[in-house]
């Protein structure tokens, strides 16, 4: 969407901010041996108390309130009881809700304690190509530029891009037009202007970077059994400032 108005501009700051804080409690909440759903409940009962929506539900019936990935799952895993986080997990929280036919989105990894050198190194080096992604969302920036120097960023530090997934429009849907790919793309000729709203979520891969749907039509998971890291934020682009309304105080991204 097209920020308007101080209304827009208002609605779009309290669903980021309620999905950034809904992101934050689950990844507090977070703990070997907890069930993804039980994780996933957490996060229901924070936006359902606050007015708040799943959009994946409302936009996609999708079968969980949040999308809740572990290890080789890239994204879009489903809540279940019987997936239980373990130690030494990576684990993906992706949180997006509407309030007021405003829609935000958000979402970060993490590792379950212990860690391992390689998992902090690929999460540190995600949420760079984010913050990289976040200071070239300018007006008159090609989403290309983006994608192409989020590539190279990855090379250059030993990870493949997933290439199905990527930023997008935001706002009045989950997913609208413009797409930021994260990779160079010669057909996308979309350019970021004022005002636009957009997700940036650099997804960073530790193998060939190929994904496949499961079974169950949602979770999408590596093709070699490698890890993922994901950390987005929705973004209003407002000249060299741009306004991160899913960003909180003591949050994960
Ligand atoms: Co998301
Ligand atoms: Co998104």
């Amino acid at each position: 969407m097209q920020i308007q108005n101080d209304k827009d501009l208002h609605g779009m700051k309290r669903i980021g901010e309620l999905c950034g804080q809904a992101l934050k409690l689950m990844l507090d909440s977070a703990e070997p041996g907890m069930s993804t759903k039980h994780l996933d409940d957490i996060g229901r009962e924070f936006l359902q108390q606050h007015g708040a929506t799943s959009a994946p539900i409302k936009a996609y019936n999708f079968p969980g309130y949040t999308c809740i990935s572990l290890n080789d799952e890239a994204a879009h895993g489903i809540p279940s009881d019987k997936r239980v986080i373990q130690a030494g997990d990576l684990l993906n929280v992706d949180v997006s809700a509407v309030l007021e036919d405003y829609w935000g989105d958000t979402g970060a990894s993490v590792i379950i304690p212990p860690s391992r050198p390689e998992l902090e190194h690929l999460l540190d080096s995600t949420r760079k190509a984010l913050y990289m992604s976040i200071d070239m969302a300018r007006p008159g920036q090609q989403a290309n530029a983006i994608g192409k120097a989020v590539e190279k960023f990855a090379k250059r530090n030993g990870y493949r891009t997933l290439r199905e997934l990527g930023g997008h429009g935001v706002g009045r849907h989950i997913h609208e037009k413009p797409s930021i790919p994260n990779y160079y793309n010669k057909r996308n000729k979309d350019v970021l202007q004022d005002g636009m709203v957009i997700t940036l979520e650099p997804f960073l891969n530790t193998g060939r970077g190929r994904i496949k749907t499961e079974d169950d039509g949602w979770t999408l998971r590596t093709v070699d059994g490698s890890v993922s890291a994901q950390f987005e934020h929705t973004v209003i682009i407002n000249g060299n400032n741009p306004i991160l309304v899913t960003q909180v105080e003591g949050g994960y991204v």
